[in-house]
């Protein structure tokens, strides 16, 4: 059951910087300008991330678990849906924020501000659907066969340098985010 170990340590990084934003979108609700080149990388790199890699691997994995209980077939289709929903959100709060750091478009910044709280809310609440109910019903329903098939259909990715650029820029990023005071 790797995968189920390396989706689970993603959703811990993952939160870890959904925890920091929050709390820069309360400074903003405030009153306090964030710096939009740093909120710009955050959403890019979370977003992309689930996007692009994390999603589309649940996505398989779940679809190897259909049809085993129908109260996990239920939150796999909402989990679905909202790996679906959750791509919209990221994309267009990117274009927000990048609108504003190139003057190309003037959004209200109480807009920006509910967008990003959305935003927060969204994956935040989705990491605590998988974490709390699917992710160990999977584990109640899955045998040792079915994890080294799951395991060997879907290996981490093919790219060496993938997961090394992604812990660098994460380091990178959170390390930005402790020393940012705005
Ligand atoms: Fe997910
Ligand atoms: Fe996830």
């Amino acid at each position: 059951m790797a995968i189920l170990a390396e989706l689970h340590q993603e959703h811990m990084n993952l939160k870890r910087l959904l925890d920091m934003l929050e709390r820069k979108v309360e400074r903003f609700r405030s009153g306090t300008h964030p710096n939009f080149q740093l909120m710009s990388d955050v959403v890019s790199y979370v977003g992309g991330y689930a996007d692009l890699h994390h999603h589309p691997r649940e996505d398989r994995m779940y679809a190897h678990f259909r049809g085993r209980d129908a109260g996990l077939d239920a939150k796999l289709t909402q989990s679905e849906q909202e790996h679906v929903e959750l791509k919209k959100v990221s994309t267009a709060l990117f274009d927000a924020i990048e609108g504003v750091l190139h003057d190309a478009s003037v959004i209200p910044m109480e807009q920006l501000v509910e967008q990003l709280d959305q935003f927060v809310t969204l994956e935040t609440n989705h990491l605590n659907l998988e974490e709390g109910d699917i992710f160990p019903k999977i584990e109640s329903v899955a045998t040792e066969q079915d994890w080294q098939q799951v395991d060997a259909e879907n290996p981490a990715p093919a790219d060496p340098l993938f997961g090394l650029k992604q812990a660098d820029e994460y380091r990178d990023l959170y390390r930005a985010l402790l020393e940012d005071n705005q």
